[in-house]
């Protein structure tokens, strides 16, 4: 019983001896030989360094674990994970695990436009660098915490500003950061910089600073959105048979995720106003959906009729779905047709502004990079509809005529020179 106490005692003191060592070693050899001198300046100024969160306690590794490199006399590893910082923030990593930022990571390595990017080292600045945040580590724990409070500083007062998350939050096909910032909820924000007058992105998604960001949001979710599956609304043709364009929720779902957002918008406004703001952007993604869904069945008719320029059976295949036709989620903007690649921009930017536009309150986003560009992309693709259709009446008409004259191959044009000769020899033969 004692000898095993002193055994217990002897590890015990072996293993903190080895950590304050640790502790000590890590900032002390940085410091003095000036390495990595903005991460040493950074973490000084971070609560980490004023608790004694030294750079070991997120940095050093196990033996056998599949990341780990050895470091000046320790087992490092270059990637601490959420795992490490769950020995300290349990809760935040169950919050992260529960929201959608946590599957972004194999949501963007299932998908078509990924694997159709030549290599890896291209992959790695493209997609990756903003699906990063939900990168899945060694020991197989998902999220890149220093996504929104960059490391070394890990700050919880730059994670509030909606700028930690305009990295990714931007750009064609999600732009929230412009919808916000010149909606009148950024203007306020960026006029006053206080976010208790205004709401941040943080105020609807992160409420009370939960990290499920996933909270409150219904048909208005992430990429194509979704539908109410028990629910005719009509928009729901433009689900794709291929998994990933539109989500499917029940009404039940929906009614508990738009009280949670009511519930904050409630905070600031009548509940009547903000329903009837929600409302209204539910509205115009089922229009804006309707839409889409005309240019979709076009495009399958000239499908079925053969008449895309290049029909897919001659293109190299979808990395996901081979070589069928495949629009919406799934598609491509490499190895497609022109009409196809119209709709591309209709079903991936435009739609897209218009409701995710609608949803931020940001009129100009969700009429006119929104409304307005779906109905002249529709246009475009149904004037091109009528060429490819075109076309092919006049080649088929072609086909006809060349058959008839098959009938009698190069026979007529014979006889005609003939005839001439004939009449040429008659006219000279009265002359002389
Ligand atoms: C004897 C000095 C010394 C000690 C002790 C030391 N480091 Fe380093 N470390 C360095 C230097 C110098 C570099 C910079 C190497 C470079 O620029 O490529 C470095 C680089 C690193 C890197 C980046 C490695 C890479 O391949 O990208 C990490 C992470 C790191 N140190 C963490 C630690 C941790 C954690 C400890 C304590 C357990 C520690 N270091 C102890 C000197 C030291
Ligand atoms: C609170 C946890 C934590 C502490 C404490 C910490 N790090 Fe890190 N460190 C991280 C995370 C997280 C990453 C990024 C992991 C990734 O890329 O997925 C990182 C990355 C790094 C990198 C590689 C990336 C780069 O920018 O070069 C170096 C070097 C590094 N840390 C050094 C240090 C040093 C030196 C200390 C102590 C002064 C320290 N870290 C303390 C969490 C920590
Ligand atoms: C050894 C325990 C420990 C580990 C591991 C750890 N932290 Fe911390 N962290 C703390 C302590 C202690 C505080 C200060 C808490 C306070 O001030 O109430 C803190 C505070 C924070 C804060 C709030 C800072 C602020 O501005 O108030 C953030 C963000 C944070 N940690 C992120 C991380 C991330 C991300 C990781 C993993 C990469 C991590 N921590 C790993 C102990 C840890
Ligand atoms: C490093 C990139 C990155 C940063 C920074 C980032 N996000 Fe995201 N966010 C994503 C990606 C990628 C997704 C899509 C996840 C998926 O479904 O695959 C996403 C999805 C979301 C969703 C949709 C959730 C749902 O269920 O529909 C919300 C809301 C969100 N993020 C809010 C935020 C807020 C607020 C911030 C800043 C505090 C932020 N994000 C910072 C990349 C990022
Ligand atoms: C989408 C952006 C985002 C990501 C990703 C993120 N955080 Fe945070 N984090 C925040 C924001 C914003 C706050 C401040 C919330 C508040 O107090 O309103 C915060 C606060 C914290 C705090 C301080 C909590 C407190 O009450 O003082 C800790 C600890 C923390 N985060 C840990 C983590 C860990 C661990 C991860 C990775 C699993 C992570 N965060 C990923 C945005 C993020
Ligand atoms: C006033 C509240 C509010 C603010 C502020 C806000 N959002 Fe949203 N956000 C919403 C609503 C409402 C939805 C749609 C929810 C639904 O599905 O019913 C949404 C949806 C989202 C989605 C899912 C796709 C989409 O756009 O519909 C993302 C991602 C997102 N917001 C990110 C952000 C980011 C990043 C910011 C800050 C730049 C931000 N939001 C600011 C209320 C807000
Ligand atoms: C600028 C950062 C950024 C880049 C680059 C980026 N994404 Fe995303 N992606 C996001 C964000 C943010 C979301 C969620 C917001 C939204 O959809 O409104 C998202 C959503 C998605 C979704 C939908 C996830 C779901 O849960 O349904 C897929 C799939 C996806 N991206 C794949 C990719 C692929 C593949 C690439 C590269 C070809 C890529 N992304 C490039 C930021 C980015
Ligand atoms: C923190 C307080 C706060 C929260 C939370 C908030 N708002 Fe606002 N909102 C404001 C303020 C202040 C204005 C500016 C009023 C004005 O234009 O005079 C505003 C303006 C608006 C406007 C445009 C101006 C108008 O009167 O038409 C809309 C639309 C709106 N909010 C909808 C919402 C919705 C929907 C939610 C919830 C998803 C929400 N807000 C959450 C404070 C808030």
């Amino acid at each position: 019983m004692i000898k095993e106490f002193i055994g217990i005692a002897i590890v015990f003191l072996f293993l903190t001896g080895l950590s304050a060592a640790a502790e000590n070693a890590c900032v002390g050899c940085h410091a003095s030989v000036g390495a990595t001198k903005g991460i040493i300046n950074d973490w000084k100024e971070s609560k980490h360094a004023l608790n004694n969160v030294t750079c070991d306690k997120c940095h050093e590794a196990a033996q056998g674990d599949k990341d780990a490199i050895s470091h000046n006399g320790f087992l490092i590893t270059t990637t601490p994970s959420p795992k490490d910082c769950a020995n300290c923030h349990s809760t935040q990593v169950s919050q992260f695990n529960a929201g959608k930022h946590s599957i972004s990571w194999s949501k963007m390595t299932a998908a078509a436009r990924y694997k159709a990017i030549p290599n890896e080292k291209m992959r790695e600045s493209m997609c990756e660098g903003c699906h990063s945040i939900g990168k899945i580590y060694a020991d197989d724990s998902a999220g890149k915490c220093d996504s929104c409070h960059t490391r070394h500083l890990f700050s919880k007062e730059e994670a509030r500003q909606p700028e930690a998350c305009e990295t990714c939050h931007m750009g064609l096909d999600h732009e929230q950061i412009e919808y916000y910032k010149k909606s009148k909820h950024g203007m306020i924000q960026e006029t006053n910089r206080t976010s208790a007058r205004a709401p941040g992105c943080i105020t609807c998604h992160m409420d009370e600073g939960t990290h499920d960001v996933s909270q409150g949001t219904t048909i208005g979710t992430v990429s194509q959105g979704a539908f109410i599956s028990n629910k005719s609304s009509g928009n729901d043709y433009v689900k794709d048979s291929n998994g990933i364009a539109m989500r499917a929720i029940t009404q039940e779902q929906f009614d508990t995720n738009r009280n949670k957002m009511l519930s904050i918008c409630a905070r600031c406004h009548s509940r009547n106003f903000a329903q009837n703001v929600l409302e209204n952007a539910d509205e115009i993604k089922v229009q804006a959906d309707k839409k889409v869904g005309e240019g979709i069945i076009i495009i399958e008719g000239l499908n079925k009729d053969g008449l895309l320029d290049p029909m897919p059976e001659n293109r190299p295949a979808n990395p996901v779905t081979g070589n069928k036709l495949t629009i919406t989620g799934q598609q491509t903007y490499t190895n497609t047709s022109g009409i196809e690649a119209e709709f591309f921009g209709m079903f991936k930017y435009a739609l897209i502004h218009s409701w995710k536009g609608a949803y931020h309150m940001n009129p100009d986003y969700s009429h006119w990079y929104g409304w307005a560009q779906i109905n002249l992309d529709l246009e475009k693709i149904k004037s091109q509809n009528r060429t490819l259709r075109r076309i092919a009446e006049l080649e088929n008409a072609q086909k006809t005529t060349e058959k008839g004259t098959k009938a009698t191959p190069g026979f007529g044009t014979e006889l005609a020179v003939l005839g001439i000769m004939v009449s040429l020899l008659l006219v000279m033969k009265r002359r002389s």
